[in-house]
């Protein structure tokens, strides 16, 4: 027990030491988890839409509006400040401890309102558009992605450019939500690519910052029922899957590719499964599908020794389909599936689904070891210093 309260506090320690003041890196679990937060609606989306505003922003605001910006976020997402004022040499934290204590009891929404109105106003003042507009109702379900049905196809685009589209929580169940509707819907084909300049830096490694009231364990227990429900949704997908890889991918963005039918990348895009070195282990069935794909040997450089593919290495490897010039990616690709979802919906599916049945069980005994692997893992200490560490090298930016 000692051992979990000690990761905890250390954890929550951490989170305070990340890039002053960019609020994203701040905990934002109290926000998420409670009732009050979940009973303000349209709100919630006004300033999860102001924070990822803020990382557009090309000018240092300075200092007094970062201090600002800090206090309300801190009041938005934690209610007035409890805690006691930093000493006299810690200038930074007391400084940030003065501008949240300065809130008072402004109450959690109008401090998110103040919130949404500083970033529109610098938005603004960099030529931005002022207003933090709420999605209309139905307008779309998902908050981190793109889903569009067009030329029956169904685009799951990751929608978090300025975190590289690292996969929280919420992403994965939304990603899940999706592939559960295109799997449904009149679509064609399925096709995954990510806003921005990286398809996706795997998962968010603030996901492992919210620790539950059970501790480190508890956070295990639910991340990894999570991930397999997640890798099952891929396991299980009746149509035929592609990805779109527009550049970088890392994590469980690659190894997830084993499970897809066709990865066209663009020739800037590089396949990284740095797990050794987080202290982790292989998710995705890449496990299974990497050695399969690849030989013992190739897999093990990229799930043991953390080696970068470039696009034209993994499409030797068999990981990549095809490698495209970035000048003619977009195009070229697209011709080509808009190509294929013309083809005889039925025919597609079943052929797929026939490919995929003589392993999908031995697919679904891949993940629960791959899952249950990992819930030891993110306990151990191996993977805590290697979060740690991640944390405060950008603390120190
Ligand atoms: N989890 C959490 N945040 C992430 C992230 C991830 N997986 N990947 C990127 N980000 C965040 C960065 O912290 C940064 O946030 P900030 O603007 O608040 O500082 C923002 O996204 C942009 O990333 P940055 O590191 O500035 O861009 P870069 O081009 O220099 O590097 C990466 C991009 C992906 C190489 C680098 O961010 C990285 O190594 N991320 C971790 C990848 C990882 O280990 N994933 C898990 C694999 S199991």
């Amino acid at each position: 027990m000692a051992r979990v309260a000690l990761r905890t506090f250390a954890f929550r320690r951490l989170l305070h030491l990340s890039r002053f003041p960019r609020p994203s890196s701040f905990p934002t679990l109290k926000f998420h988890t409670a009732a009050s937060a979940l009973r303000m609606g349209a709100s919630v989306e006004q300033f999860e839409e102001a924070k990822s505003r803020l990382s557009t922003l090309k000018n240092d605001p300075g200092n007094e509006a970062k201090l600002k910006i800090y206090a309300l976020f801190k009041q938005s997402t934690m209610g007035p400040c409890t805690t006691g004022r930093p000493g006299m040499l810690d200038f930074i934290n007391r400084a940030k401890w003065d501008a949240w204590n300065g809130m008072g009891n402004v109450p959690q929404e109008d401090a998110r309102q103040q919130y949404c109105d500083l970033i529109g106003s610098l938005v603004a003042a960099e030529g931005g558009s002022a207003s933090v507009t709420a999605k209309p109702a139905g307008s779309s379900q998902y908050n981190t992605l793109l889903v569009t049905t067009e030329d029956n196809i169904t685009t799951i685009k990751l929608n978090r450019p300025a975190k590289k589209n690292a996969i929280t929580t919420e992403m994965y169940t939304e990603i899940m939500a999706a592939l559960g509707h295109a799997s449904t819907d009149s679509s064609v084909l399925a096709v995954f690519t990510g806003a921005g300049d990286f398809y996706c830096s795997g998962n968010d490694l603030t996901n492992f910052t919210k620790i539950p009231e059970g501790g480190v364990e508890e956070m295990a227990q639910q991340g990894g029922e999570l991930l397999r429900k997640y890798i099952k949704s891929y396991i299980d997908f009746p149509k035929p899957l592609v990805a779109v890889v527009n550049g970088p991918a890392v994590g469980v963005s690659v190894t997830v590719l084993g499970l897809f039918d066709l990865v066209y990348a663009t020739e800037k895009a590089t396949f990284h499964t740095p797990f050794s070195q987080l202290g982790q282990s292989a998710e995705g069935c890449s496990s299974y599908t990497f050695p399969k794909m690849m030989g013992h040997a190739k897999a093990c450089e990229m799930l043991l020794f953390n080696k970068k593919l470039s696009a034209a290495q993994a499409c030797s490897l068999g990981l990549v389909t095809e490698v495209f010039p970035e000048s003619t990616f977009q195009t070229e690709v697209w011709t080509r599936l808009k190509a294929y979802a013309q083809l005889p919906p039925n025919s597609l599916a079943l052929s797929k689904q026939l490919i995929r049945s003589s392993e999908v069980e031995r697919l679904h005994e891949v993940n629960d070891a791959e899952v249950e692997r990992l819930k030891e893992r993110w306990t151990s200490d191996e993977c805590f210093n290697a979060v740690m560490s991640f944390f405060q090298a950008k603390a120190k930016l």
